[in-house]
């Protein structure tokens, strides 16, 4: 069977993305990664994915002075790919309304929070503050509302007492490694269905859609 054609867009470092890459280097993986797009040229993740041998492309927002007009840009470069799925890994751009409505059901973000708790930026900072016991990361679709697109799986970790905002985001983070690449497989595989703002993913065991870290 075809393989799933996902194009990533990353602003940074790029582990997601990396693991995304390891994972689809795979021979039975379901998805193959068309192509990297960056909005910061000095983004580490884009030499990942060139040694990687994946297809990198600089879309700087900066050359842009309305948001619409790099989304458009950007999606022009994925559909040159022939991306069927676009992978937000570390984006730290707005999108403008018109890109998710351009990729509506084909745009997928991990987020470092069990949202729809801690929104935005310094989410990390923000648990802290908070003093949840737990937290952990989220795979959802985007939409045009920030962070609050239909959820399709989460990862919980425990938030130790003494923790810094490193290692929750190392323990967090560790777990979004785990839980993009399991849920691109699924996109891969044709479980997943989006209806409203409820997502189904069908033949996996129950609960596979919520990992604990540790195992409880
Ligand atoms: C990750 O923790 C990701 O969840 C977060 O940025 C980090 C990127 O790391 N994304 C967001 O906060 C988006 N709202 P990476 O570049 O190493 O994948």
């Amino acid at each position: 069977m075809a393989k799933l054609k996902v194009g990533i867009l990353i602003s940074g470092r790029g582990s997601n993305m990396a693991a995304l890459i390891r994972a689809a280097e795979a021979p039975d993986y379901p998805a193959e990664i068309a192509c990297v797009v960056s909005n910061v040229a000095a983004a580490p993740g884009l030499q990942i994915a060139e040694r990687a041998g994946i297809e990198t492309e600089i879309v700087s927002h900066r050359d842009y002075s309305e948001r619409e007009s790099f989304d458009r840009t950007v999606s022009a470069v994925f559909e040159e790919h022939g991306v069927e799925l676009v992978a937000l890994a570390g984006f730290m751009r707005i999108l403008s309304p018109w890109f998710p409505q351009r990729w509506a059901g084909r745009l997928i973000n991990v987020h470092p929070s069990l949202l729809p708790a801690f929104k935005g930026l310094h989410v990390q900072r923000q648990a802290l503050d908070a003093g949840v016991r737990l937290s952990g990361c989220t795979v959802h679709y985007v939409t045009g509302d920030l962070d609050g697109g239909p959820i399709i799986a989460q990862a919980a970790v425990p938030v130790l007492p003494g923790d810094t905002e490193k290692a929750l985001s190392e323990r967090i983070l560790r777990q979004e490694h785990r839980l993009y690449p399991m849920v691109v497989r699924w996109i891969g595989e044709g479980r997943v269905t989006l209806s409203g703002s409820h997502v189904d993913v069908a033949g996996i065991p129950p609960g596979a859609t919520l990992l604990f870290s540790p195992d409880p």
